[in-house]
């Protein structure tokens, strides 16, 4: 068993990010193809906490990847009262011809990194570029960060950001991390209209748990918007859009966005399909129409990027070796 800290796995995911787009979307490709096994996440919730969560993630992935794991990703909003991340989570993997669990992995970078790079990726797909003229960014913490740094090291081409949350300070605080990397127009906005108003992309990073945007206007110039906190949009505001996620049957649920507007109208004929589809050329962005990507978040994803950074850390030495962790095997 080797245990890898967040120090020797940000390493290699801050150097490495327009490769970690293709891991992911080698991941989604293989997953498309069947080459996967996903079950739903289980979601542990407390009597007595009703916004905090624990979420299991088990999977296998195929292809060049052929590794099992969980992902057990833990959400306490507020920890960041406290000074301590909202997120923490553990990432196990196990070899597909033992069973046995080889490595056990600090899982809080490599999901947000993930993230980014789906959501980055779909921005891209559904854009058709590396281009976007300005870009709201609804909720300024740790994915947005990330989402931010993607943006960043693949090289896009963007003039202006306007940046809402509802903690003024941390849009302040995220455009002073902007500034440091870009010339881009930095404008930490009041209210959170403005954050559509005239952006082409649109992030949402939100802890919402229900939605609290409702009026189609704010989409009626056909953003493509990365619905990443997937409970943020009303039905309403759903159902003006063409809708991809990125598998179906796991994003409509656990009231999500797409959960609600399926209880709304008695089917999911609003979800026009995958991001998979559109990588694969299947289905085409209509741009006369918003768009909206609500990746519900795989555990295959995980899998991805986490063999691929323990790939890494191995070969260059490092990682913690417990060689008397399982009994009756040699170390
Ligand atoms: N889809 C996926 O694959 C995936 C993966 C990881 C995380 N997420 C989701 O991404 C979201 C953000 O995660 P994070 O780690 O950045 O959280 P975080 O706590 O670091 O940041 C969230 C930010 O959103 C702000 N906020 C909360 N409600 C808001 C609102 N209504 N309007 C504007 N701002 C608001 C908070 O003030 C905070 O700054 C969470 O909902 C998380 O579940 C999705």
């Amino acid at each position: 068993m080797t245990v890898i800290g967040a120090g020797a796995i940000t390493a290699e995911t801050d150097r490495h990010r327009p490769e970690l787009v293709d891991v992911v979307r080698a991941a989604y490709l293989a997953h498309d193809a069947g080459d996967s096994a996903n079950p739903h996440s289980s979601f542990l919730r407390f009597p007595d906490q009703r916004r905090s969560r624990i979420i299991s993630l088990p999977a296998y992935l195929g292809g060049a990847f052929e590794v099992a794991g969980n992902k057990w990703i833990a959400s306490f909003p507020d920890n960041t009262q406290h000074g301590i991340p909202r997120a923490s989570a553990t990432l196990i993997l196990n070899d597909c011809i033992t069973g046995y669990p080889f490595a056990c992995m600090e899982s809080s970078i490599i999901s947000a990194t993930r993230t980014a790079a789906s959501a980055v990726l779909g921005a891209q797909t559904l854009l058709g570029a590396r281009r976007a003229r300005r870009v709201g960014m609804v909720g300024t913490g740790l994915i947005a960060q990330h989402v931010w740094r993607f943006l960043r090291d693949l090289e896009w081409e963007i003039d202006a950001f306007r940046l809402f949350d509802l903690d003024p300070a941390a849009a302040g605080r995220f455009a002073a991390v902007l500034a440091k990397d870009t010339e881009a127009e930095l404008v930490a906005v009041d209210n959170v209209e403005e954050a559509f108003t005239d952006c082409d992309l649109v992030v949402l990073s939100t802890v919402a748990g229900e939605p609290h945007l409702h009026d189609p206007r704010l989409l009626a110039h056909h953003p493509v918007v990365l619905h990443l906190s997937l409970r943020d949009l009303a039905p309403e505001m759903i159902l003006a859009a063409q809708n991809f996620t990125d598998d179906v049957d796991h994003a409509v649920r656990e009231r999500t966005s797409l959960h609600l507007t399926e209880q709304r109208t008695g089917n999911r004929d609003f979800i026009d399909g995958t991001l998979a589809d559109l990588l694969r050329e299947r289905l085409d962005r209509d741009p006369t129409r918003p768009a909206i990507f609500s990746p519900f978040g795989l555990g295959v994803l995980d899998l991805a990027v986490g063999k691929w950074v323990y790939d890494r850390v191995i070969s260059a030495g490092g990682g913690h070796r417990v060689s008397d962790f399982f009994s009756g095997v040699g170390a």
